[in-house]
């Protein structure tokens, strides 16, 4: 994540909101903004620890994906700048945009590729500098998110995805849209030039707590699996209301759901990758742990995934 922490009460100082009316609403306390690092300069030092962690050198990488709506170009890809970065030279590299649900889009695909033999062993990322599409101006939705990025390795002889599930709802997307760069070519008479983040922050919350416990349910029907056999559910993070809600539906204690939005806020596709991280690091993961994710949201998409740790 980026150095730099900007609390509730920073945020207060520069526009007409609070730290109780953030935390209490969405168990947000600060997040990590940029200011010189990017979304490939993230990736690249979250890619080099996923491979220290994994015992994997650049040589053995064959497929690079990231899952981001913020690259720090529209071309190259992210995927390709992290190649050159680690010296991956036989890998191919390219992003995918399925917002939130970017890094469980990327897992599977990475599972599908590595299943049937094209490569062997995966670098997946999630990793997005939100902040910069950010409209500063709408409270609402830009005390929501933070910068940052994870990384995972994926090898063809260890997935561990146990049971996958994953969706889209295109009719619904602009109810979480970001339009890109508006088009100036000389027949466009008044191009609009409005490239932030829009949010109907009630029908995101009602997907999300509706979708999520559905998706969740179907991957455990098709790992043979219940509530029960879980030892945690890492959730995207996108607001405490949604998980302590997706938790009461599937009638799970709360306690096995492991948060980090308080300290990282929504940090779309990154924030599945960086709380699994943050519970490796703090030792909560075993070898055999039976672990859901589920990422939800930009799309709309949404995708579940059974993985053995
Ligand atoms: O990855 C998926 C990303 N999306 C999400 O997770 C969004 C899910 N949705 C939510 O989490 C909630 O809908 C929000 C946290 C975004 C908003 O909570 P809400 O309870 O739906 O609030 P609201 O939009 O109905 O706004 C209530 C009030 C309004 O004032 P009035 O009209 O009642 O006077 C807003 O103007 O709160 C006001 N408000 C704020 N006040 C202080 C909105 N943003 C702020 C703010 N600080 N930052």
């Amino acid at each position: 994540m980026p150095e730099t922490v900007v609390t509730n009460d920073d945020l207060s100082r520069i526009m007409d909101t609070s730290d109780e009316w953030i935390s209490s609403r969405t168990g947000i306390r600060e997040r990590r903004l940029v200011k010189d690092e990017t979304t490939a300069s993230m990736s690249i030092k979250a890619s080099i620890r996923a491979m220290e962690n994994a015992g994997v050198t650049a040589d053995e990488i064959d497929l690079i994906i990231v899952a981001t709506v913020t690259g720090d170009h529209v071309t190259p890809s992210t995927a390709c700048e992290i190649q050159a970065a680690i010296g991956a030279d036989k890998a191919v590299a390219f992003d995918i945009n399925a917002a939130c649900s970017g890094f469980l889009f990327a897992l599977h695909i990475a599972d599908a590729y590595l299943k049937i033999g094209t490569y062997k062993t995966a670098l997946i990322l999630g990793a997005e500098t939100l902040s910069r599409i950010m409209d500063w101006s709408d409270r609402s939705t830009c005390v929501l998110f933070g910068d940052g990025a994870g990384a995972a390795i994926v090898r063809a002889d260890q997935t561990g995805l146990l049971a996958y599930d994953q969706g889209s709802d295109g009719a619904r997307g602009m109810v979480l849209a970001c339009p890109n760069r508006s088009n100036n070519n000389p027949l466009v008479k008044n191009p609009t030039d409005m490239k932030f983040v829009n949010m109907d922050g009630q029908e995101v919350y009602k997907f999300a707590v509706t979708t999520v416990p559905s998706s969740i349910n179907k991957v455990l029907a098709e790992a043979g699996l219940t509530t029960e056999d879980i030892d945690y559910f890492a959730l995207h993070q996108a607001n405490i209301r949604i998980i302590q809600a997706v938790a009461k539906r599937l009638k799970v204690s709360e306690d096995k759901f492991p948060t980090s939005l308080d300290h990282c806020g929504n940090i779309s596709a990154a924030s599945v990758p960086i709380l699994l991280d943050e519970m490796n690091q703090k030792g909560l993961l075993k070898p055999g742990m039976k672990i859901v994710l589920s990422g939800f949201g930009g799309g709309l998409t949404w995708g579940s995934a059974v993985i053995e740790w």
